[in-house]
């Protein structure tokens, strides 16, 4: 039987997540009794949104963290901290992303590095630092946030679409790996395609064509409710 643990047991770190999607995630975990540490640049939005959630809550389950995740240093300091203050990294969600709309001709280099470095490599370094803890703790969930722009090819952002295919691949392979290692550790993909990040109420009506950031949430939960020998690798979804 592998290991199992209860969602009020596990730690999760989701970057990204005082804004957008990656609030939705940390609000539907934190309500599920997770406690979640959220991860980006902006320690005033982070602040903020773990404040709301805790008091939505009603109880001290988010916890801001800034850094950035194109640097190197930042990333195995947040995870030492993560590890050093609760012991685990349960679910890893890496929602953290950034599009630069440059258009084939006009893809600059340093247009190029920022997607990359932020939607990519920040990935494959949060893994790489994780993966240890969680092989060790015999349990673990690693979610990524990817994109219809990681299926299909759009001319407005080259960089981007490169970036969330390449995330898509680094996924497959990570996913090899731990099937391999026989490691209780499961991956799954989002390939969302427009999701509102402005009307975020739970009862606010999505921009015509846009998925509600609940929609998203529910989701994730339902992803990791499933048993540990399932994964729902890649999760397509639109509004209707
Ligand atoms: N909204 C959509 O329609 C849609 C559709 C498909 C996929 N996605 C993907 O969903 C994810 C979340 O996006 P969102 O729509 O919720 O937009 P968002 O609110 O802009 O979220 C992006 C998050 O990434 C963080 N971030 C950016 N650069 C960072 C860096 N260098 N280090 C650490 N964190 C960084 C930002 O925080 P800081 O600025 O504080 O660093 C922000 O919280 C992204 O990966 C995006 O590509 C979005």
């Amino acid at each position: 039987m592998l290991k199992t643990k209860p969602l009020t047991d596990q730690v999760a770190l989701v970057t990204g997540g005082g804004t957008g999607i990656g609030r939705a995630f940390t609000e539907a975990l934190a309500r599920a009794g997770a406690r979640v540490v959220i991860a980006s640049r902006r320690q005033e939005v982070l602040n903020e949104t773990a404040a709301k959630v805790n008091e939505n809550v009603g109880d001290e389950r988010v916890f801001a963290y800034a850094f950035d995740i194109r640097q190197r240093d930042h990333i195995d300091l947040l995870v030492g901290h993560v590890i050093e203050r609760f012991g685990a990294v349960d679910v890893l969600v890496n929602n953290s992303g950034l599009a630069v709309p440059e258009t084939v001709d006009q893809i600059t280099e340093d247009g190029w590095d920022k997607v990359m470095d932020t939607n990519l490599r920040g990935v494959m370094q949060l893994v790489r630092s994780c993966l240890p803890h969680m092989t060790r703790n015999n349990f673990g969930d690693i979610v990524n946030v990817s994109s219809q722009a990681g299926k299909h090819g759009y001319a407005d952002v080259p960089s981007y679409c490169a970036s969330k295919f390449g995330l898509l691949g680094y996924a497959e392979a990570l996913r090899d790996h731990v099937r391999k290692t026989g490691a209780n550790i499961r991956v799954f993909n989002f390939c969302p395609g427009l999701v509102d990040v402005e009307n975020t109420a739970p009862d606010a009506e999505p921009k015509p064509g846009f998925i509600h950031v609940k929609s998203m949430a529910k989701t994730l939960m339902y992803a990791l409710s499933l048993d540990r020998n399932v994964v729902l690798e890649d999760i397509n979804i639109y509004a209707r």
